[in-house]
């Protein structure tokens, strides 16, 4: 994947073009843009997980361009270490914070300590919860995430054409821990349920609460040893699984090597998100049918230019003001669309639109 820059972006990408504003275009040098030498923590999740690098360079090298100095962490998906790093940031000083929470209600008490010294508070693509010390909320439509997986799976195996099944189907979800998990899963499974309460699709492994199928921090093992598990104690009679919800690529690919492992030499459909490489890769050789594509330069851009409004006193950009309460407050969001993608448009959405190299792929 490729690093933001803005300029390629406008003529590209549309949902970036409609979000870039007068002032965020205003400076490509490096030093001379609203910044002014203001300071910005970014505390991302995970480098095990292809997004949040890219997300993390994107966010960087934007917000330098803006004259920002930028502190970015990763805590390899342990929550104590993410707190203690936005710790640090608040004592370096930085006047903006840009989190990817790995536990969305372990930020409590460091966010009260960030709102003590003034610092705005940005949750990036993960809601923070429990808390009134979070600012705005920039994401894409996690709800659509779902249904787009969903609706994949409905159209690919022919339930919306009236093909009767029924057609064995395996649930998978996030982590607990992320406040997008309920909204990936809920999204699926409104399109879903009503096949499943219908008979046309069956769950033979009976796990279709949130509890049961989520993933431990995404983790693509884990999703890998509960699809064994699933086929060896569900599957021993012959029975074939002919679908797969997946809610993020590292978690399909563990499915995929289950699958793999018990003989499936042709894949059932299996869904995806983040259009992560290795899994772009599957999707052309046929081994996972999609993935839902969310640009995270586009999300980079939307972030910066909702912190460069702030810090200039002007009223960030905003397209959503009521769906997602904390539990604390509504907190006020700009959100972007995500994309289903798979062997017919990845082209088009995903090499023409500069977000992979064609060679990456080879
Ligand atoms: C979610 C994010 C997804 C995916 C997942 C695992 O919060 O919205 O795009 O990256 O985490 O990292």
């Amino acid at each position: 994947m490729n690093v933001n820059r803005r300029h390629l972006l406008t003529g590209t990408v549309g949902a970036a073009a409609v979000a870039l504003t007068a002032s965020a275009c205003a400076s490509e040098d490096g030093d001379s843009g609203s910044g002014g030498g203001k300071k910005v923590g970014i505390a991302m999740p995970t480098k095990t997980s292809e997004r949040w690098i890219f997300d993390g360079d994107n966010l960087k090298a934007s917000f330098e361009e803006q004259g920002y100095e930028v502190t970015l962490q990763y805590a390899n998906d342990v929550a104590a270490d993410q707190v203690s790093q936005i710790e640090t940031m608040i004592g370096q000083g930085v006047n903006v914070l840009v989190i990817a929470a790995i536990d969305n209600k372990s930020l409590n008490g460091v966010l009260a300590q960030a709102k003590e010294s003034d610092i705005t508070v940005i949750a990036y693509d993960r809601l923070i919860l429990d808390t009134p010390d979070v600012d705005y909320y920039t994401s894409f439509d996690n709800t659509k995430v779902g249904t787009l997986q969903g609706t994949y799976l409905v159209e690919k195996l022919g339930l919306d054409a009236g093909e009767a099944g029924p057609f064995n189907i395996e649930l998978f979800a996030g982590a607990l821990t992320d406040n997008n998990t309920k909204y990936f899963f809920n999204g699926a499974m409104e399109v879903l349920q009503p096949y499943i309460d219908g008979g046309q699709l069956v769950v033979l492994s009976g796990q279709t609460d949130l509890e049961q199928v989520a993933t431990e921090n995404w983790d693509g093992a884990v999703a890998q040893d509960r699809m064994e598990t699933i086929l060896t104690s569900f599957y021993t009679g012959g029975q074939q699984v002919q679908a797969v919800l997946a809610p993020y690529d590292g978690i399909s690919r563990g499915i995929i090597a289950a699958l793999d492992g018990q003989g499936y030499t042709t894949m059932p459909p299996v869904t995806g998100q983040d259009a992560e490489v290795d899994s772009v890769k599957y999707i052309i050789d046929g081994k996972q049918a999609m993935t839902v594509y969310k640009d995270t330069r586009a999300l980079a851009d939307v972030t910066v230019d909702m912190v460069v409004a702030v810090i200039d006193g002007k009223e960030p950009e905003i397209n959503d003001d009521s769906t997602y309460d904390n539990g604390d407050h509504v907190v006020p969001a700009h959100l972007l669309e995500p994309v289903s993608v798979d062997v017919t448009n990845y082209q088009a959405e995903l090499i023409d639109s500069g977000y992979i190299d064609e060679a990456d792929l080879a």
